[in-house]
Parts: C-alpha cells; structure tokens; sequence
C-alpha cells in the first residue's frame, strides 16, 4: 500500500480516498495514473492505494465457510473512505477478471461496502478507445452495487503507452488537466 497526500489548507473539509488499480502488473499504466492522480490531487485529499492480489477467485461455498480477510481489508478500507479511485484497464472490451472477481466478493458483504459510495473512474489502454468499452460495463456494475459514481468528466487515456515515460510519471498535459478537473468534481462529489 501506499500514502499520498496533499495537506495545504483547503475550505473543504479533509477527504480520504482509497486507490483500486484494475492491474495487477508492476509496471501498470494504470496504476501510473492514480499515481499522477495523487499528485494532481485538490489540497486537503489523501489517496492510499489498496492491495488485493491475496484474493481468491469467488466461491460461494468459500464464502459460506468464512470470508477471506484479504476480502474484509479491502471492504474496511473502503468504508473508512470518503471516496473510492478507480483506474483499470481493458481487458478483450471488459472488466479484468482479477478485478471484477474483487467486486463479486465486496457484493456480497451484508454491509456492502460500495453502496451509496463515492467513486470515480479513470482507466489507460494502449489503444485508440482509453478503455471506454471496459468504463461502461463498470458502470453497469457499480449501479448494482448502488455506489454514487461520478459521471463527469471521463478519463479516458488513450495511447497510454505514449503518455507515461519511462518512470511513470503522467507526461502529456491535457490529460494531466482533464485528470485535475476530474479530481476537484469527485471533491465535491465526496464533501
Ligand atoms: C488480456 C489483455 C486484454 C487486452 N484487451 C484490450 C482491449 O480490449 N482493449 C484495449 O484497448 N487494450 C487491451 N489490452 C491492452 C491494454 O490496454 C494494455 O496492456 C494496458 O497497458 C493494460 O493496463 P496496465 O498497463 O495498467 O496493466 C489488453 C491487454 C491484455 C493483457
């Protein structure tokens, strides 16, 4: 896990988000974006990224003998939160599995950690789209779980492979904008 935050002073009151990256890869562009987006963040935000890689694929049967803690730490950061950073990839026009498996497991805690939560999403895919196909099938899950997701501005980083370099950091400057706009709208979304 990691901590970003942004502590100069803001009227707003303090937020705290959670970070869920779609990518489980060391070197995912997408997990580079929620990086930039703990950089670019409004002041008063912190950003910790969580970890879910432990999960096991879901199985009812697994759920009925007990829930997986790597499960239940995810789920308590989440209702800890203020908000929730989703950035993920697109995988064959859809949601990765290992990513969607995590979403299975969090709707069906009785205490649903996503109902009535703040989220927003981002996603980075090397192709022309910027996951878009893979954004509103998220949506279309999200609305299950009745989490209050943001519904603009979208981020959609396309080419992404040409707008990180080599260290990662976000390098092309209308994303870095649209990404800041963003930012401030789930600000308001969460206050
Ligand atoms: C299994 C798999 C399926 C993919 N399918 C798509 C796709 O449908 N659309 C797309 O734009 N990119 C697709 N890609 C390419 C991803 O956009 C690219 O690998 C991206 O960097 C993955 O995100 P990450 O860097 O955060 O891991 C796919 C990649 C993988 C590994």
């Amino acid at each position: 896990m990691q901590e970003n935050s942004n502590t100069s002073s803001s009227p707003i009151r303090p937020l705290r988000w959670v970070g869920l990256c779609g990518s489980l890869r060391a070197g995912s562009l997408n997990r580079a974006a929620l990086n930039a987006a703990a950089e670019l963040m409004p002041a008063g935000v912190s950003l910790q990224l969580l970890a879910y890689r432990d999960v096991p694929f879901f199985d009812a049967d697994d759920q009925a003998r007990g829930w997986p803690p790597s499960v239940l730490a995810v789920a308590d950061a989440i209702r800890a939160a203020d908000g929730v950073l989703i950035a993920c990839p697109e995988y064959n026009f859809s949601i990765p599995g290992g990513f969607k498996n995590l979403l299975d497991w969090l709707s069906r805690l009785p205490e649903q950690p996503l109902k009535h939560k703040p989220v927003a999403i981002m996603g980075a895919g090397t192709g022309p789209l910027g996951t878009a196909r893979m954004q509103y099938e998220l949506r279309r899950v999200l609305h299950c779980l009745e989490a209050k997701v943001l519904l603009k501005p979208e981020i959609f980083i396309t080419h992404a492979n040409t707008k990180f370099d080599a260290a990662g950091q976000l390098t092309d400057e209308p994303t870095r904008q649209v990404l800041k706009v963003q930012l401030a709208a789930f600000q308001t979304l969460c206050t």
